[in-house]
């Protein structure tokens, strides 16, 4: 896909895309198809990192059921139009076209069989076949506007990362500037800086006079500083079915302890709807209404202990190292007392907190290791049918980049593909 080593590139693109990764592919071999020239550029020495290693290796590319519920964000409407005009299946067809053999698991997820490598060949493939450009190792160094001629609206000032062959064959770092009508940023969020995550999109929106929402890690552990951190800590390893809650959202899904907090797909889920500060609820139990399991065996059966009640009695047993350590931190004082000498109070307030355990995390595992960045370039000032800026025409904001989150499910990749999609069909 790159250029021939004696022939010097041309500098002028009817499109040229700042990102290759999920939605900056997808834009590319979308406006590729429609004949439009089009120039992909990217600080990383590899496209579409994240997609290599997302959903564990075997990208979760999509999700059967695509709904606007499944995407946050401030202005809640507007991923609605891109998503029903790329909706999943057409991603999925994409993926059978090129024989990538898949697989669905709980709630409509779909991974690779075999590698998120496919995934990426696809779009290299697809891009490739329509003659898009890709050129990696490109320092964005400036992004300027110029007085519009017919076809040409931006300039673009980067220079190339040297290679160890171009150091050795004494090499001065090229600077290339390119021109183009229509500039695309999906320079995607802040998670994994590890991965090539920069703050251009945010810088260049700013540029533009875009104004950001508040970016933040999200789809991301929580981590515990109190004593509950401890007690956390002591359990890493145990996953268990809960209901993860707070005032906003539920989810249904199990919960993972770990040695630096909570993990697993429950937290992730509700870490889209949380901020510093807020307590969360976790119901250990949710199959069970534990003060009514209490209150009814100290009839039937007075002469019993709490930890036999819950072991031998509810659906979803806990694990028996956290009745432990729950027993410990909850009901040390009555651990050996019999059900009939516990006040009703008492069993009240321990269902009540089996079926509710407030905690309040110190905080999240940050950019590191979340999957998304919450936050970014406004959406009302966005176009939701193009992605196109309100403020500089030509200007268009794909992917991550913008305030729209999606749940954790192969979401995110929906709407890298589905923003690229319309974009692409328009640039
Ligand atoms: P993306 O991050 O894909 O691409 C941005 C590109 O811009 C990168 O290639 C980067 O190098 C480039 N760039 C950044 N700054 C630049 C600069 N200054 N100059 C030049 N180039 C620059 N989602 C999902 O739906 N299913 C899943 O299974 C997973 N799994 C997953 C695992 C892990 C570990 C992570 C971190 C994330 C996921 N995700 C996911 C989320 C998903 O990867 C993410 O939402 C999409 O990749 C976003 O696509 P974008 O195109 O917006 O950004």
């Amino acid at each position: 896909m790159s250029n021939h080593h004696n022939t010097p590139p041309p500098t002028h693109y009817d499109v040229i895309i700042i990102g290759a990764g999920a939605s900056g592919l997808y834009c590319a071999l979308t406006a590729g198809r429609r004949g439009r020239r089009v120039l992909v550029l990217d600080h990383a020495n590899k496209a579409g990192k994240k997609i290599l290693m997302s959903g564990g290796g075997r990208c979760n590319f999509t999700n059967y059921f695509v709904e606007p519920e499944h995407f946050i964000g401030t202005n809640p409407h507007f991923c609605k139009s891109a998503l029903s005009r790329y909706p999943s299946w057409e991603f999925i067809a994409m993926v059978e076209g090129h024989k990538i053999p898949y697989h669905e698991r709980e709630h409509g997820q779909l991974f690779c069989d075999d590698s998120a490598q496919d995934i990426l060949t696809m779009l290299l493939d697809e891009c490739r076949a329509v003659g898009v450009q890709v050129r990696l190792n490109t320092k964005i160094d400036s992004v300027n506007t110029v007085e519009p001629d017919n076809n040409t609206r931006f300039q673009l000032a980067t220079s190339k990362a040297l290679n160890k062959k171009d150091m050795a064959s004494g090499a001065k770092p090229s600077q290339v500037s390119y021109s183009c009508e229509s500039l695309v940023v999906a320079t995607g969020g802040l998670s994994i800086p590890t991965m090539g995550a920069s703050g251009l999109g945010y810088e260049l929106a700013q540029q533009f006079g875009h104004t950001l929402i508040a970016t933040d890690a999200s789809l991301v552990p929580f981590t515990f500083t109190d004593k509950t951190g401890e007690l956390i800590r002591s359990l890493a390893g145990i996953s268990l079915p809960v209901i993860a809650s707070n005032e906003r959202i539920s989810f249904k899904l199990p919960v993972l302890f770990t040695h630096r907090g909570l993990s697993g797909p429950a937290m992730l889920q509700l870490s889209n709807y949380w901020h510093t500060g807020e307590t969360i609820s976790i119901n250990l139990l949710p199959e069970t209404d534990v003060t009514a399991l209490l209150l009814a065996h100290k009839k039937s059966h007075p002469r019993q202990l709490i930890r036999t009640v819950l072991t031998e009695n509810t659906n979803s047993a806990l694990p028996k190292k956290l009745l432990a350590a729950l027993q410990t931190q909850l009901w040390d004082d009555i651990k050996d007392t019999e059900l009939a000498n516990i006040k009703d109070e008492r069993l009240l307030e321990l269902g009540t907190t089996l079926n509710g355990w407030q905690l309040k995390p110190s905080g999240t595992e940050g950019y590191r290791t979340a999957e998304v960045t919450r936050g970014g370039v406004k959406t009302d000032e966005v176009s939701s049918k193009t992605m196109q800026s309100k403020l500089q025409e030509g200007l268009y904001f794909v992917g991550e980049v913008l305030d729209v989150t999606g749940w954790l499910g192969g979401y995110n990749f929906q709407w890298a593909w589905a923003s690229g999609f319309v974009s692409g069909e328009v640039v």
